[in-house]
């Protein structure tokens, strides 16, 4: 394991900040997880997975362990489903495709997702109609002062909507080193409901053909089409969670706004898409400098080139602001500021 010292992460994170961590440990193993969580105090580490949902606004005083463990272990199966446990450092869409190659059904919702598997529970990651709940088994987990393996299934996870007790008790106590997932070797449950895949699905192209298969492909063209490709303009996703409001709020507010769309959760309260509001307060495209808001997703926060994370913080800031004053709603970011 080689130390590097002032050593620049903007390849390291999807916005491509670049800020400088004061020293960089690559670790490939959980061996080498906890030979690093041995030999340094945790106060002094900053876990790096995929950096796919973070945003950098300064360097990192600290050293940081980026988990680059890799492999897939099938540990159960019958006829009708497959356990299988992933390192952590496992990229989350070429494993969505591996499970796809092999018939293996639950996650073709969550196909293209960036970042890594081992962040995956952290938020629980969802899109069109699917949340990694729907497929977690358990994961293991070494805790950072005693350098102990826990199990955590899913129920010890506390899953919420972009939530877990990974951001909340167990917060910065634990490295997930690997996931394992329960998925449909037949009779896979399909996941149509999202309006968008009904559409896609309805093109030509698949030739009424519904399938893990066509699943896949219909929601990494749905992403491909809104969603900047963070390898060519910098970026986490969703920068905001989509707010959760009462209905009783959601009637006052269509009082002024009868289009504003919302999903259902309950019979008291309902989600409101955050883009819709950003791009209702009038911010859908603005740019300042290489910051900015994605021209065809306001919730999605845009990094051009050589913006700062500052610069993008400032945005949110003043998106975070205008939608109070304007809807009275506060944002929270789903992004980590670090
Ligand atoms: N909308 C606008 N203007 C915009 C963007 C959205 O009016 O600029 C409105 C439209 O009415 C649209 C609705 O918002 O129908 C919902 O938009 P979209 O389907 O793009 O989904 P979202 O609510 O913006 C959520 C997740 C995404 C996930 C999609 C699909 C959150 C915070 N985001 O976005 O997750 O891919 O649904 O399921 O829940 C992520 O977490 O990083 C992420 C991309």
């Amino acid at each position: 394991m080689e130390i590097k010292k002032n050593f620049s992460l903007k390849y390291h994170n999807t916005f491509g900040i670049d800020v400088k961590a004061k020293q960089y440990i690559a670790v490939t193993s959980i061996e080498e997880i906890k030979h690093v969580l041995k030999r340094f105090y945790a106060s002094e580490l900053f876990i790096l997975s995929g950096g796919s949902n973070i945003l950098l606004t300064k360097d990192i005083e600290k050293t940081v362990v980026h988990i680059q463990s890799l492999g897939k272990e099938i540990i159960e199966e019958n006829e009708d489903v497959v356990r299988i446990r992933v390192q952590s450092g496992e990229n989350w869409h070429q494993f969505v495709m591996w499970c796809i190659e092999r018939n293996y059904g639950g996650l073709e919702n969550l196909s293209l997702i960036p970042g890594c598997v081992g962040t995956s529970p952290i938020q629980n990651i969802g899109a069109y109609g699917v949340e990694l709940q729907d497929v977690f088994h358990s994961c293991r987990a070494l805790h950072v002062q005693s350098v102990a393996e826990e199990e955590f299934k899913r129920a010890d996870c506390k899953f919420g909507y972009r939530n877990s007790i990974f951001k909340n008790s167990a917060k910065g106590q634990y490295i997930i080193t690997s996931v394992d997932f329960l998925l449909t070797k037949k009779n896979h449950q399909l996941k149509t409901s999202y309006g968008a895949i009904q559409e896609e699905l309805k093109k030509p192209f698949f030739n009424g053909e519904i399938s893990i298969k066509t699943i896949a492909q219909a929601v990494i063209s749905i992403r491909q089409s809104k969603l900047p490709n963070p390898k060519e303009i910098g970026n986490s996703g969703s920068f905001f969670k989509n707010p959760v409001v009462d209905v009783s709020f959601l009637k006052f507010i269509q009082n002024k706004y009868p289009e504003i769309p919302f999903y259902t959760i309950n019979e008291e309260e309902v989600k409101i898409p955050a883009g819709w509001l950003i791009e209702k307060a009038g911010f859908k495209g603005m740019r300042i400098n290489d910051a900015g808001v994605h021209k065809k997703q306001a919730l999605v926060l845009v990094n051009y080139g050589n913006a700062t994370g500052e610069e993008i913080l400032a945005i949110s800031k003043q998106i975070q602001l205008k939608i109070k004053e304007e809807f009275n709603i506060l944002l929270e970011a789903e992004v980590n500021i670090i």
